[in-house]
């Protein structure tokens, strides 16, 4: 199958480790489901290579993107099959029918910058009683680091858009603190706050923490951060020398769906 795209939903296509995570949890849900699928939503449909993967489970798929000029392409790439490609925002589209099956990927790091939350909120009421949603869910986890230069802002430890000289290195100084799993299956609270306990193994300068998403597409498929999904944030913090054997209390605050901007820590 061949997608035409743009640059960025390139890189997606090209990130084979989301792709083929992507593509086994449908391949096991069709497994999984005696009755076959009906109706099938792919929210945040991009390129439109969930819709293709999901096509050939369920009836119809109605794939969502409100970009413009990956809808364009995505109807080109899809004209054959039975997948109805819109262009739309999700959070204004109200759907006809009940879906058997949710795909949304509008993931990013804490789900903080993307409109993932705010998008599963707005759908659930239309998955049937049975219905089932890729991803599930994801889990967060938050690690005290040393970076090498001081942070003036939070940023992404993301290896595709940073150059050799802008790359930051950094220590883990001690344990990680798995401190929020949010289900997909029910309604999310945007606002989120929570008071991180870390316990120092190591000497040094705490001057960030570093948030890691990991992606639960199903019960047993767990996908960690790719090229293209959920890179790493690193948030700046007040700097504190530490010792062996601290405990260190940092509060963390921010909006789902509210932009980087709302990430507060104290
Ligand atoms: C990370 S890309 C994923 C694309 C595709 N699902 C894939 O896996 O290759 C997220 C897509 O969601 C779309 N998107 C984000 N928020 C949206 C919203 N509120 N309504 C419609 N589309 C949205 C973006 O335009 C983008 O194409």
């Amino acid at each position: 199958m061949l997608f035409e795209v743009t640059k960025y939903h390139q890189d997606l296509l090209k990130d084979f480790e989301r792709l083929s995570a992507f593509f086994e949890v449908i391949d096991e849900v069709h497994l999984k489901n005696d009755n076959g699928f009906l109706i099938a939503y792919d929210l945040g449909c991009g390129s439109g290579v969930l819709s293709y993967f999901a096509s050939k489970i369920v009836k119809k798929v109605i794939a969502i993107d409100k970009d413009s000029n990956i809808v364009k392409k995505a109807k080109c790439s899809l004209k054959n099959i039975n997948v109805e490609v819109i262009c739309e925002d999700i959070l204004d589209h109200e759907f006809k029918d009940k879906a058997d099956l949710i795909i949304c990927e509008t993931l990013d790091t804490g789900l903080i910058d993307e409109e993932q939350a705010l998008i599963i909120n707005h759908v659930l009421k239309y998955l049937k009683s049975n219905g089932t949603i890729i991803p599930s869910s994801v889990i967060s986890i938050a690690e005290p680091i040393s970076t090498s230069k001081q942070l003036d802002h939070v940023c992404y430890d993301d290896e595709n858009n940073l150059s050799q000289e802008n790359k930051i290195s950094y220590k883990i100084l001690g344990n990680f603190i798995n401190f929020s799993e949010v289900d997909f299956y029910k309604k999310i609270d945007l606002k989120f706050k929570t008071k991180l306990i870390f316990k120092i193994d190591l000497d040094g300068i705490l001057n960030s923490i570093k948030i890691t998403t990991f992606t639960k597409l199903a019960e047993d498929l767990i996908c960690g951060p790719t090229s293209m999904l959920n890179p790493p944030l690193l948030i700046p913090i007040k700097k504190e020398h530490v010792k062996k054997g601290d405990e260190i209390s940092i509060f963390l605050e921010y909006e789902l769906g509210g932009g980087i901007e709302t990430i507060k820590t104290y």
